[in-house]
């Protein structure tokens, strides 16, 4: 179902492809040589944890080619790692310049490996961009002011007034004049909908800014998205799928220096005890 297929001549019949396997769906076969077991098969997740554990990359799983896989020492260290999350900044300042759809299809796509709950990948990006973000834009801000109008604008979502009337003043303090905006959603069915969207999208955040393209995270975006479904209707975001959250993208117009420093956090261990 999923293509397993095994390399009879590299396998060294070690049996941890099926011992990794979350679903028990690998077994040994005749000749101890791990196959698909029929019984099983149906459940395989296609996580491709078999290959991915492979010794001698002897198994095929979802059309993956082991030899064409990333190496395991390309692993950042802890150090590069560290770096990253310190050095990635929120960027409301960007130059008005698209990000190339090459570059921003490969970042979706490194974000495209980030864990979903039961691997369901049900994701999809939104992507808004030119004449159709810039009329986006317009509907956001106008909703703002039509749901404040009805009396709608709940005491948690007061601050949306100011931004539209930072609009109306030549201020886009949403969306920043960024020239792409992602909208992540999910579908329905799958186990963890919002999760999964907002990891997506934590995944795209480091991924964009180790290739130079700036982030911002858009609660607004978020917010109105809630209080105004028609919005979301209007984008293909129906009630079959979750709508995860929003981010804005493109190249910073702003330097930032060095990395920051937030601390720790707290760590909380706990003597359990019945
Ligand atoms: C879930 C989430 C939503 C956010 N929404 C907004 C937003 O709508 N507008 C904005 O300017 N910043 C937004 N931010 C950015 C935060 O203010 C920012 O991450 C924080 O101040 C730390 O700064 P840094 O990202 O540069 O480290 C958001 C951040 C997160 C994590």
């Amino acid at each position: 179902m999923h293509g397993f297929k095994v390399d009879e001549a590299l396998c060294v019949k070690c049996g941890e492809c099926a011992r990794v396997c979350a679903v028990a769906a690998i077994g040994p076969g005749d000749d101890g040589v791990p196959v698909h077991l029929p019984a099983r098969e149906g459940f395989c997740i296609a996580c491709q944890q078999c290959l991915a554990v492979c010794p001698t990359g002897a198994l095929t799983v979802c059309g993956v080619d082991p030899k064409g896989c990333v190496d395991f020492s390309q692993m950042p260290t802890l150090a590069q790692t560290e770096a990253l999350f310190r050095l990635r900044r929120s960027v409301r300042f960007f130059k008005d310049e698209d990000v190339p759809p090459e570059l921003l299809e490969k970042i979706v796509s490194v974000a495209a490996n980030a864990p979903t709950g039961t691997n369901s990948r049900k994701l999809r990006y939104t992507v808004l961009e030119g004449e159709a973000l810039r009329r986006f834009r317009e509907a956001v801000y106008g909703k703002i002011e039509e749901l404040d109008g009805k009396g709608l604008l709940t005491e948690k979502l007061s601050h949306l007034r100011r931004m539209a009337k930072a609009w109306r003043q030549g201020r886009d303090v949403i969306f920043r004049n960024a020239p792409h905006l992602l909208l992540v959603s999910s579908g329905r069915e799958a186990m963890t909908p919002l999760e999964d969207g907002i990891i997506s999208l934590a995944a795209f955040d480091l991924a964009a800014q180790s290739a130079g393209v700036g982030t911002l995270w858009l609660c607004f975006v978020a917010q109105i998205m809630e209080a105004a479904p028609d919005l979301r209707l209007a984008l293909g975001i129906g009630g079959e799928r979750v709508f995860c959250y929003a981010m804005l993208a493109g190249f910073p117009d702003v330097r930032f220096r060095r990395g920051v420093d937030r601390g720790s956090m707290e760590i909380h261990r706990v003597d359990f005890c019945k």
